[in-house]
């Protein structure tokens, strides 16, 4: 059994915070363990926690849109969240949960070694862009321990306001061009030895 198979195994079983108790399904995420792309979403929704599949409802929707718009196949991504099981209500992850939950995301990151990781929504963005907000740094990007990071809004953000759709179909297009310049540098995935590098 591979590794991620068996962390995954784990998550949906897991016990350590209030969500367990309230969960019909943990979302380990999905994808190929050797992409160099992953996706960080904040918390599974309704839908998500029915099918133990993650992004799968509206905002799901909407993100493999915005995937189509730059030729990328979902299949050929790694799409997790910063906590796994869905927060009754959609409520926002509370800080304990995010901290409760934070050992699985290492153990994904080290495993897969993502050259870019896209952080979905304010809850990532405050793992990977600490001390930044969402509103200045989308569509930015930045470098660190040989990964690139690039912040989105969160697809749901433009299914509660509008005109945040215009903003992120624009934010998207930058991606391929990380993806481009990655081809052409270095082809070994960074050695990561620290949890804390990320
Ligand atoms: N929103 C998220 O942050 N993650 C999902 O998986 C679905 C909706």
């Amino acid at each position: 059994m591979s590794n991620l198979t068996e962390l995954h195994k784990r998550i949906l079983t897991c016990p350590d915070c209030a969500l367990s108790q309230s969960r019909t399904n943990a979302v380990p995420g999905e994808g190929p363990d050797n992409t160099e792309i992953m996706f960080v979403g904040e918390a599974p929704g309704w839908h998500e926690d029915q099918q133990g599949r993650p992004f799968v409802g509206p905002a799901g929707q909407y993100l493999d849109e915005l995937l189509k718009s730059i030729n990328l196949k979902r299949g050929n991504v790694f799409i997790t969240n910063m906590v796994k099981c869905r927060p009754p209500g959609n409520r926002d992850p509370l800080p304990g949960e995010i901290q409760a939950c934070r050992k699985y995301l290492d153990q994904q990151l080290l495993t897969i070694r993502p050259k870019v990781i896209v952080t979905l929504g304010r809850h990532s963005l405050a793992r990977f862009f600490p001390g930044e907000t969402i509103s200045k740094v989308h569509g930015t990007s930045k470098k660190g321990n040989g990964v690139v990071y690039f912040a989105l809004y969160h697809p749901a953000a433009a299914l509660h306001q509008q005109s945040l759709r215009k903003t992120i179909d624009a934010d998207i297009l930058k991606l391929p061009q990380i993806l481009a310049q990655l081809s052409g540098g270095e082809e070994k995935k960074p050695e990561i030895k620290q949890l804390n590098l990320f």
